[in-house]
């Protein structure tokens, strides 16, 4: 069996970062993308349902991977359930339909999202590092093309390591993490080619998620982007190989300044059709 043009050997020999994308994907897109259909009655299951990812899980395992982190053990679930359908079991998923919010959750997410802004400047009272964990997690649960797993993060806590990323917005105090992509996970997948802008999507979405929880936290957070020369310089100071790449990053601390909400067009303005 070839997996996207990969032999059994290849996959054998491959590094962990690609090989660990190519079993999310194929899980996602061999099993998770069509297994809810199919239990609808509305796909017919193909004879070959989770051979895939089960052929890959397998490489995986026989390397003698980690097996019991949250995204492998996800791969293994699936791939549990495809053998069971396979089968001919019935599977129980063990899951509910999400209920709606309730008002009170409502306004709590309205107060999430509409009352977030954009904080530039910080008082000195230092991030604790659980704090920066809580808003990492976030970070790292926002969606992802294929749900492939390239988002790395960086904290930099020190003035000296502020220095190395430039933007127009000079930072004092609080951390500034940097959003960074390993592409050799979508070189493996070949992105570049087929869905190019699913690699600035999901570090864009990783970061709208991270400033969110940090409104969330009380702290304040703004998103800055920077060019070739901070990635260049990112990967030196940190000796990351060349397809280490940081596409973005926040600045986060306690909020010193308070500045008036910015406002939006309506949205009469911004729908085109109804
Ligand atoms: C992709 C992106 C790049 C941004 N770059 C900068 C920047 O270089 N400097 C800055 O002060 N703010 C930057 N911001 C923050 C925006 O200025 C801010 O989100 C916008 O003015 C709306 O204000 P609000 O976040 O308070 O709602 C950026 C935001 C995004 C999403």
């Amino acid at each position: 069996m070839k997996i996207h043009g990969y032999t059994q050997e290849d996959l054998l020999k491959m590094d962990p970062a690609p090989l660990r994308a190519i079993l999310h994907e194929r899980t996602h897109h061999t099993i998770e993308v069509m297994i809810y259909r199919i239990l609808n009655g509305k796909l017919k299951k193909p004879p070959d349902f989770g051979d895939q990812a089960r052929f890959v899980l397998e490489i995986w395992t026989k390397r003698g991977l980690p097996t019991n982190t949250p995204d492998i053990l996800w791969c293994v679930r699936y791939v549990e359930l495809a053998d069971k359908l396979n089968a001919g079991k019935t599977v129980d998923l063990g899951t509910s339909m999400v209920e709606p919010f309730s008002k009170a959750e409502l306004e709590t997410v309205g107060k999430l999202l509409y009352q977030r802004r954009s904080i530039r400047q910080f008082t000195d009272r230092p991030v604790p590092d659980e704090i920066v964990k809580e808003i990492l997690r976030a970070g790292l649960m926002a969606p992802q093309g294929c749900n492939v797993g390239s988002t790395r993060f960086i904290v930099l806590r020190t003035p000296e390591e502020w220095k190395l990323v430039q933007s127009d917005i000079p930072i004092e105090n609080g951390v500034i993490i940097v959003i960074c992509q390993d592409m050799s996970v979508y070189k493996a997948l070949r992105f570049d080619e087929y869905v190019p802008q699913n690699i600035y999507y999901d570090a864009a979405a990783a970061a709208d998620h991270m400033s969110l929880m940090a409104h969330a936290l009380g702290l304040g957070a703004c998103w800055l982007t920077h060019g070739e020369e901070t990635q260049k310089r990112i990967r030196e100071y940190f000796g990351l190989p060349e397809t280490f790449v940081s596409r973005c990053h926040l600045i986060v601390g306690w909020p010193n300044e308070a500045p008036i909400k910015s406002e939006r067009m309506s949205l009469n303005d911004v729908i085109i059709r109804r």
